[in-house]
């Protein structure tokens, strides 16, 4: 694998991110056109507007909007100038819908929500996929929420059984967080929830 660079979503990266995202150009979703309208705004939104009255131009724009105004966190995987993955992990005050939207419980918090960080979605380019990427991604935004001070991050790995489908994945999978050091706070139905103490 040529040597991936993280890098934090800042406006200035903008454009690569939506053309990773846009369905014909883009690589994100080259396996799976039924998700390629989602441009990851699924957990931005409250559930009250029903996601499937939203298009892909809507998404599109409002995560344009977003980014170039710089409210939107997350961590592009760049190989070279080419994106090759994405990860919508930020503070959990950016992310006030996903907890209903996962239609969980929040877990209990010890500090401020701005001090704590949810790691949603994942994406890797199809063609990029079991080399370690996501594993990466996940690192780098654990040391840059680290530096940013953030106490402790929390993330939500599906119950996928044995299923060898990316798509029941995209929570990312158990081990991968385990081995980064997270561990069980409490089993839901159909996700469990892990969390690492930073500090
Ligand atoms: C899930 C996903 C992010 C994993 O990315 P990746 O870079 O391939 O993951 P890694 O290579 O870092 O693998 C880490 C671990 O995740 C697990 N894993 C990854 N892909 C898996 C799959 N298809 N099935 C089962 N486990 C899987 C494994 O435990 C793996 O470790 P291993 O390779 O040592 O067995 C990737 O498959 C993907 O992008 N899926 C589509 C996600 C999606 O649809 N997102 C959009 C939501 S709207």
């Amino acid at each position: 694998m040529n040597e991936i660079t993280v890098k934090p979503l800042t406006p200035a990266l903008g454009a690569a991110f939506l053309r990773f995202f846009d369905h014909e150009r883009g690589t994100a979703f080259a396996d799976n056109p039924e998700w390629a309208k989602c441009y990851c705004h699924f957990y931005e939104v409250p559930r009250v507007i029903e996601w499937e009255t939203l298009t892909a131009s809507q998404n599109r724009t409002a995560m344009q909007a977003r980014i170039e105004v710089g409210a939107m966190d997350g961590f592009l995987a760049l190989d070279g100038a080419d994106v090759v993955g994405w990860l919508n992990a930020q503070p959990r005050d950016a992310l006030p819908h996903c907890f209903d939207r996962m239609r969980i419980e929040p877990t209990p918090l010890p500090c401020e929500a701005f001090e704590a960080a949810v790691v949603v979605c994942f994406v890797v380019a199809p063609q990029r996929r079991r080399q370690g990427i996501a594993g990466v991604l996940l690192a780098g935004a654990l040391a840059s929420f680290a530096a940013r001070g953030i106490k402790l991050v929390d993330a939500f790995p599906f119950k996928s059984g044995a299923s060898e489908l990316a798509a029941d994945h995209y929570h990312g999978s158990l081990s991968l967080f385990l081995d980064q050091g997270f561990t069980v706070l409490r089993e839901d139905e159909t996700m469990t929830a892990v969390r690492k103490i930073l500090r």
